[in-house]
């Protein structure tokens, strides 16, 4: 195992020594919260909207915890290194009791765990990946970045053994978002995504796509998208911390568009990479 530097507990120590009881209840139960910061040679990106929505996430599990920005600065800043890009994952769970019981203890001691792991350029960026729908089988909360990440885990490993990268989740005959990503079409020359609802998770790199498309007068608009739509759209792009904005070139096994990344992922992209330049 490598020996990374992560914090746990007000500690910081090597990952091979890092180390939480069996009793925790984010083991025992997925009882907790989790976040996915990019930071770019040193510099967290949007940090401040990454810890609103920790904070929203926290608050929809009733977990009390909360640390100013300057405190998870302060925390994060040992993990960081600023010759290379890195993807900071935190996670605070309900902690450990003495007894495995479904309800919340009296007392709370939180389990807070960060550590910040090398991000490469995502292989599919540029050429574009497959994608493939499926049913959204997840909970009424998804709009919390909840640990318990298993009907996820599943649907992404389903479309990884079809040969493709991501898996775009449809509930009653609308898209929500990817396993692991938002979604975005362009459709008749507008740039659509499926509103914010409990139905998905409001991803960060979301919002900033929707302020840089706004700020450059394209038509954006934050509405439903049938499968049937989706299945006419001209682009398809999926988008997250980590991997950015990635275009969808083939669906269900049909080309999207002429089956390459299409002029708005080109534009946007420029526009996404310029920005985080600034920040
Ligand atoms: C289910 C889900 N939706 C959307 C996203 C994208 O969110 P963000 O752009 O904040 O990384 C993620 C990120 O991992 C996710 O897991």
């Amino acid at each position: 195992m490598s020996d990374l530097l992560v914090y746990l507990n007000n500690e910081y120590l090597p990952l091979s020594e890092a180390k939480i009881s069996v009793l925790d209840r984010g083991f025992l139960f997925g009882d907790g919260v989790y976040e996915v910061i990019p930071c770019y040679q040193g510099k967290l990106f949007r940090l401040d909207d990454h810890l609103q929505r920790l904070a929203a996430s926290l608050a929809q599990i009733r977990l009390e915890f909360s640390l100013s920005s300057e405190e998870w600065r302060e925390i994060l800043k040992p993990l960081l290194d600023i010759s290379i890009d890195q993807a900071v994952y935190l996670q605070i769970t309900r902690g450990v009791y003495a007894s495995r019981d479904h309800a919340f203890p009296c007392e709370i001691q939180p389990t807070v765990f960060c550590m910040a792991n090398p991000i490469k350029p995502f292989s599919g960026l540029q050429s574009g990946v497959k994608a493939l729908t499926m049913d959204d089988s997840r909970w009424e909360m998804c709009h919390v970045k909840a640990t318990t990440l298993l009907a996820n885990v599943l649907m992404r490993q389903e479309a990884v053994e079809q040969g493709c990268a991501e898996a775009i989740l449809i509930k009653n005959g609308f898209v929500t978002e990817g396993a692991a990503s938002n979604l975005f079409a362009v459709i008749d020359d507008c740039l659509l995504t499926p509103k914010k609802t409990a139905e998905l998770l409001p991803g960060i790199t979301r919002q900033v796509i929707i302020d840089l498309a706004k700020a450059d007068s394209w038509c954006v608009k934050e509405d439903v998208i049938s499968q049937s739509a989706l299945e006419n759209a001209s682009e398809i792009w999926l988008t997250s911390s980590t991997r950015e904005i990635i275009p969808a070139v083939e669906l269900d096994g049909k080309s999207v568009g002429d089956g390459t990344p299409g002029p708005f992922w080109h534009k946007m992209n420029t526009l996404f990479q310029q920005y985080k330049q600034t920040v």
